[in-house]
């Protein structure tokens, strides 16, 4: 099983006055690869606190993945990657490149998306755009190669194949 944390980035998700539609399918379509979502919170759009969040989900709680939905765009107050770039330590590029190509496909507006991903200990930390349409979208683009990728991380695979 694979343990996922789910952080929704929206100041008014956060304040009760906008439906959370994202989680719920993050929730639903980490089933393909065996993972349950184990914790789910949503913050305001504030760096601080997303970095505290994504913290206490790798090292304390050992999650394997986390997603963060929202906060990906060019408004001032989208500041998920920043926070996700002050917090991992290694970079894993191909993930968003992957989800931008993919997604250009169906939409230009692919390309205002600056999610990022990376490694935190053992916790790979994936951002998503935060509507459930990109969501599913994305999700659809990476998931077949995810569980290869926790994996090796746990250290559990050390040879790639060819599948
Ligand atoms: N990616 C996919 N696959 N599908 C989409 O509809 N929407 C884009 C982009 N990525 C979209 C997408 C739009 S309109 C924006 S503004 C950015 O994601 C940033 O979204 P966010 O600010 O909600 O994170």
């Amino acid at each position: 099983m694979i343990k996922v944390g789910v952080v929704t980035a929206s100041d008014k998700g956060s304040r009760g006055l906008r439906e959370d539609k994202s989680a719920p399918v993050i929730k639903e379509m980490v089933g393909q690869i065996d993972g349950k979502v184990v914790e789910y919170v949503i913050v305001p759009d504030e760096q601080a606190e997303i970095e505290k969040t994504l913290v206490s989900f790798s090292d304390d709680l050992r999650l394997d993945l986390v997603f963060t939905t929202g906060g990906t765009g060019m408004s001032p107050r989208d500041v998920t990657p920043e926070a996700t770039l002050n917090v991992v330590d290694r970079l894993v590029p191909g993930i968003p490149e992957a989800m931008r190509a993919r997604s250009l496909e169906i939409t230009s507006r692919a390309m205002l998306s600056r999610a990022a991903a990376g490694i935190r200990g053992q916790t790979l930390i994936i951002n998503l755009p935060g509507s459930p349409k990109a969501v599913r979208e994305c999700l659809e683009v990476i998931l077949p190669a995810l569980k290869h990728g926790i994996e090796i991380l746990r250290g559990e695979a050390g040879e790639c194949g060819r599948s």
